[in-house]
């Protein structure tokens, strides 16, 4: 079932390993886009690339390509990969497995002499999490020539440098960026297949090593809404003369719990999240009722007119309980990722060629959001394989098993030499 044998298991936990020790944090592991847990991750990657052949350079927005090259170097290219970041204190799997993943797979080709009739390459990106300068995708919609001057003035939500600082750091050509100058166009590139680990719970508890993926999410965000009350002293002010910005964000909230629930009871898809919220630190108390609250607000769905009702139903929420608690909601720019379909051809290959290896797979969407979304939404056929992992993402507690990951890294090889030719 399995293309690897003992030596390619030992480096690919080699990798993993050496990844980790490079962005160890307190607790998880962090690599922050266009930082320097991203670039030591990229060198690790470039380095074993060297010495195994492969042929290493980084693009005009500073991700990393590893090529091996086919017989007709102008025919359009098969990529695949992920990204290189991670979430803050994250793990040391998302992303990570689709490049060590597609590292292996070339290796490999590259060991057996395979010559393939097009270049392929593994594009390890960078910028992937939104965690750092609230919009995802960011080293992939660059390739693409997709970055907004106003992305490239984002704010990194930690220390406060821009996105186009950060990615200049790291050797991009914002020049090129800024004027949406593309580093490669759709037709250039015949396919696009990412291996990622599962960010939820399905595969375990269907206890299958793997998937293949027929969707993405989109998503719509705000990283700050403010909520303006008015402070005062908390023992003084009688309830109904206070305008207290907490009282009014957690209402704001809860009566979107209670709209998703709606959404969901009609069938829509959905998820709402208020990952980042907080009182003022330099000015909060105990006895101090909160005159300012900041919070994150972000929804999820595999449909953009859902999520177009659920962002009208916030400013209508915020209107009303603006009226009735006498506070007021100011809104920053809306960020938005749209939703993807994968392409029905690759998902009936990955599922024949599964059923011919042995690998017990089903088919998903997948709520969490990746770079294949990007390719996807520019036209390049794109596919995605999910491997199990235990206790979710985006926490120090992934973990997958070396097994989960072969059995998805041998499918990913089949389907590349398969597609390559
Ligand atoms: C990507 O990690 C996401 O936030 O879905
Ligand atoms: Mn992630
Ligand atoms: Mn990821």
């Amino acid at each position: 079932m399995t293309a690897f044998d003992a030596h390619d298991r030992a480096l690919a936990e080699q990798l993993f390993a050496d990844l980790q020790a490079a962005s160890v944090d307190t607790v998880g592991i962090t690599r922050e886009s266009y930082g320097p847990g991203e670039t030591a991750a990229a060198r690790i990657i470039a380095d074993c690339a060297r010495r195994h052949g492969l042929e290493v350079s980084y693009d005009a927005a500073a991700n990393l390509t590893v090529t091996l090259p086919g017989r007709d170097a102008g025919l359009p290219f098969l990529a695949c990969g992920s990204h290189l970041d991670s979430v803050p204190q994250g793990g040391n799997y998302d992303g990570a497995a689709g490049i060590i993943a597609g590292l292996m797979a070339l290796i490999r080709f590259r060991r057996d002499g395979l010559t393939p009739a097009r270049p392929v390459k593994l594009l390890a990106l960078r910028g992937e999490e939104s965690a750092w300068f609230g919009k995802a995708y960011t080293g992939s919609r660059a390739l693409f020539g997709r970055l907004l001057p106003a992305d490239l003035q984002a704010q990194n939500a930690f220390s406060g440098r821009t996105l186009g600082e950060a990615m200049a750091a790291c050797g991009a050509d914002i020049e090129q960026l800024a004027a949406g100058e593309p580093v490669v166009t759709a037709n250039q590139m015949s396919g696009w297949l990412e291996l990622h680990i599962e960010q939820g719970p399905i595969l375990v508890a269907e206890e299958l090593p793997v998937a293949i993926v027929t969707g993405i999410r989109g998503n719509i965000r705000h990283r700050n809404i403010a909520c303006i009350g008015e402070a005062g002293h908390s023992g003084a002010v009688p309830r109904n003369l206070r305008h207290d910005a907490l009282f009014a964000t957690a209402e704001l909230i809860t009566r979107m719990d209670a709209c998703w629930k709606e959404m969901l009871d009609r069938g829509e898809d959905l998820v709402l999240t208020a990952g980042v919220i907080g009182t003022l630190p330099e000015e909060h108390a105990i006895s101090r009722i909160p005159g300012q609250v900041g919070f994150s607000f972000e929804a999820r769905s595999q449909h953009q007119a859902t999520l177009q009702r659920v962002h009208d139903r916030l400013q209508e929420e915020c209107k009303a309980i603006a009226a009735q608690r006498g506070v007021r909601f100011e809104f920053d720019a809306l960020l938005k990722s749209s939703p993807a379909e994968l392409s029905r051809d690759w998902v009936d290959s990955l599922e024949r060629i599964a059923a011919d290896m042995k690998i017990p797979a089903r088919t998903m969407a997948s709520g969490a959001g990746h770079d294949a979304a990007v390719f996807a939404n520019m036209g390049v056929p794109s596919a995605m394989i999910f491997v199990r992992n235990q206790n979710g993402s985006h926490n120090p507690h992934e973990a997958m098993d070396m097994e989960d990951f072969f059995a998805g890294a041998s499918l990913l090889h089949a389907a590349l030499a398969q597609a390559a030719q």
